[in-house]
């Protein structure tokens, strides 16, 4: 199946949609930043936070999903939310995009359905959770809700299905039949805190922040990462990704649980992106080169050159939150923010490159190892 000439398979033109929509998104970020972009229209910088969480993320695990369900009707959710996406930026009314940002989230729920009825397990329900989350931030804000009100319901959607598809890998640590019930839990949790924050925003954030630390505290205690960390290779390269995106959500976490409704200012900048590039993106950058050949259908060789748009993601978040949010330094938000852009735009070089050079040609015995190359 991970044959390089293997030709590229038809489902792939929808990551093209997906990828458009991460471009407008990071014109939009740098637009949001207050700095020149390629694209300067006001409409693009008012979609940049459903864009990138639902018709770019959301694109690329509803592509994930759908091919793996073998089903071709499943295909229209990642094309649904990637072209609802692309909608969002005009001319069409905004409507439009949204109508199909909630038909492509439905389908995903049904696509998950496809996976349920093959083999139900706690870890896919959690995902299945993230899912119903994804599908109430588009149809509420189809109906009008601002989205910094979104954001525990927005959050959910991609926190969730990546814990979903870590607490899969945990049962390889074999924990205790507790851990899975513990996580289940407080995915339960979060949809009643993303409820409750909608209704009694006070009450619901702060319940938002102990769940989330609740489930960092879990997951960082029983994930595989904490071992595989000590190894070499793409499994190191992953475990740094996640341990380094677990603690960007406990900055989250704690920012909610102290402060309660963050819905603007700096807080907001920094906590909005502890989750989505300091967790999601990072998680993204850690799973590509063992989620994407299933759907590209050929190897995506890990190689240690991946960890330098890692590293200037964290390091710029740093700088961008820490520095910038944390102290007012409004110049060391847009350096680090255009850091962040960078770093993405980088791993997508990088993994592409990647891709097209093919497997990694094993080393005979008399070549020395490069410095940092996998076992
Ligand atoms: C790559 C670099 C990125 C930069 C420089 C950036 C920048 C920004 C800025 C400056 C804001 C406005 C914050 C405020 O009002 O205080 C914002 C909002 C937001 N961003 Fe990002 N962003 C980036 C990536 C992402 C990604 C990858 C996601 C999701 C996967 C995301 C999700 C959001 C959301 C949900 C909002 C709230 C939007 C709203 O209130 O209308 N951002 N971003």
């Amino acid at each position: 199946m991970n044959n390089p000439g293997t030709p590229v398979p038809r489902h792939v033109v929808l990551l093209v949609p997906g990828g458009l929509a991460l471009l407008a998104g990071l014109d939009a970020a740098l637009l949001r930043l207050g700095l020149g972009a390629p694209v300067a229209d006001d409409r693009w910088a008012d979609v940049h936070g459903p864009l990138m969480v639902l018709g770019f993320v959301g694109t690329l695990v509803a592509l994930e999903r759908a091919v793996a369900a073998r089903r071709a009707w499943a295909l229209a959710s990642p094309a649904l939310l990637g072209l609802g996406g692309l909608a969002l930026l005009g001319p069409l009314p905004l409507a439009a995009g949204q109508g199909a940002l909630v038909t492509g989230a439905a389908l995903l729920i049904a696509v998950y359905g496809v996976a349920w009825r093959r083999q139900p397990a706690a870890a896919l329900a959690v995902q299945v959770l993230g899912a119903v989350h994804g599908l109430a931030a588009a149809v509420l804000w189809l109906a009008g809700v601002p989205v910094p009100h979104l954001v525990p319901t927005l959050a959910g959607f991609l926190v969730l299905t990546v814990v979903g598809e870590r607490l899969e890998l945990l049962r390889v640590g074999n924990p205790s039949a507790h851990v899975e019930t513990a996580v289940w839990g407080l995915s339960l949790g979060w949809a009643v805190a993303s409820t409750v924050a909608l209704l009694h925003p006070g009450t619901g954030w702060t319940l938002l922040g102990a769940v989330l630390l609740a489930l960092v505290a879990v997951l960082a205690r029983y994930d595989v990462a904490r071992r595989t960390v000590r190894g070499t290779g793409l499994p190191r390269f992953m475990a740094g990704a996640m341990l380094g995106g677990y603690a960007w959500l406990a900055v989250a976490g704690a920012v909610w649980l102290v402060h309660g409704p963050v819905l603007s200012g700096a807080a907001y900048d920094a906590v909005l992106h502890c989750v989505f590039l300091g967790f999601v993106l990072s998680m993204i950058m850690a799973h590509a080169p063992v989620i994407l050949p299933a759907v590209l259908r050929r190897p995506l060789p890990y190689r240690p050159v991946m960890y330098a748009p890692l590293a200037l993601l964290h390091a710029t978040l740093l700088l961008r939150v820490l520095v910038g949010d944390a102290r007012g330094v409004d110049v060391a938000v847009q350096v680090g923010g255009v850091g962040n852009v960078v770093a993405l735009l980088l791993f997508v070089v990088v993994a592409v490159g990647s891709a097209v050079r093919g497997p990694v040609r094993a080393r005979t015995p008399r070549e020395p190892a490069p410095v940092g190359s996998p076992a």
